[in-house]
């Protein structure tokens, strides 16, 4: 006799067990009578009967437990849990119902991201309006820094989601005023602009490594899941394409070298930071 087992699922603690449908005993034929007891390995289920031929198949089913107790020592007792304080539904309103674990220190220092995000947008935007002034006329670069912009904006976006989902309040802090200008004597303005987007790049990623300690000293592995997977990998790209930039840029020099340069940003297609 074959038997296929399609499923087996072991509840700790409960009679329910098993259902296992046999499956293939096509040309075989089966006592009617047959018994089959399977030891189980779990302590769940002592045994196995089959019994009740159907067709060309069988019904078995899982009869008895010789111990309830589960092997890991973890028991759920879910209706004395719940009565614990954590588990208890705020019913004030201004208190989130959803927060759980999410340390205030956290919450301060993601609010704290969400103004380093603004604040290099600014920036990044101040840079767009200067490369698309009439007498500067840098298009790509324009383009570059505008698509940037929106990008570190976004970030903050993506922390005040999560700031909602853990139950914190976000709370925006101002923006420092960014420079106008970004012409220098020796560097010209794209070179100029672009090293000072390193550093910035840079910054921000120390900060988003702060805030990874945070999460981290305050034990919240989501947040710093969160943030490894949302910005940490994104950020050290970011820096690597702005390095590029400040290096192909003291390649080509001032004037003309710089006209190239903006073009290949024209035609990039994205390459915000
Ligand atoms: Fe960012
Ligand atoms: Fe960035």
């Amino acid at each position: 006799m074959f038997l296929e087992a399609t499923s087996a699922i072991s509840l700790q603690g409960s009679n329910l067990g098993l259902l296992l449908n046999s499956a293939s005993a096509n040309s075989f034929s089966t006592p009617s009578s047959c018994n089959l007891s399977l030891l189980s390995r779990s302590s769940s289920f002592s045994s196995l009967a089959l019994s009740r031929k159907r067709d060309n198949g069988f019904t078995g089913y899982a009869l008895s437990e010789t111990n309830s107790m589960p092997l890991t020592g973890v028991v759920f007792q879910p209706f004395e849990e719940v009565k614990k304080d954590d588990y208890i539904v705020p019913i004030v309103p201004q208190v989130s119902l959803a927060r759980q674990r999410f340390s205030e220190e956290s919450e301060a220092a993601i609010n704290e991201q969400i103004n380093v995000e603004y604040n290099v947008s600014y920036v990044y935007h101040s840079m767009y309006a200067y490369f698309d002034r009439d007498n500067i006329a840098l298009k790509g670069l324009a383009k570059f820094f505008k698509d940037s912009s929106e990008e570190e904006r976004d970030h903050a976006q993506k922390l005040m989601e999560y700031q909602n989902i853990r139950g914190g309040r976000v709370k925006l802090h101002s923006i420092l005023n960014p420079p106008a200008e970004f012409e220098h004597v020796e560097k010209g303005d794209a070179l100029y602009a672009m090293e000072l987007a390193l550093s910035l790049e840079k910054l921000t990623n120390e900060k988003l490594l702060n805030l990874h300690s945070v999460a981290d000293s305050n034990n919240d592995p989501q947040m710093t899941y969160f943030i490894e997977t949302e910005f940490l990998q994104e950020q050290v790209e970011a820096i690597k394409k702005v390095a590029d930039y400040v290096t192909q840029l003291r390649m080509v020099g001032k004037g003309h070298g710089v006209w190239h340069f903006n073009q290949m940003l024209l035609h990039e297609g994205d390459g915000a930071l």
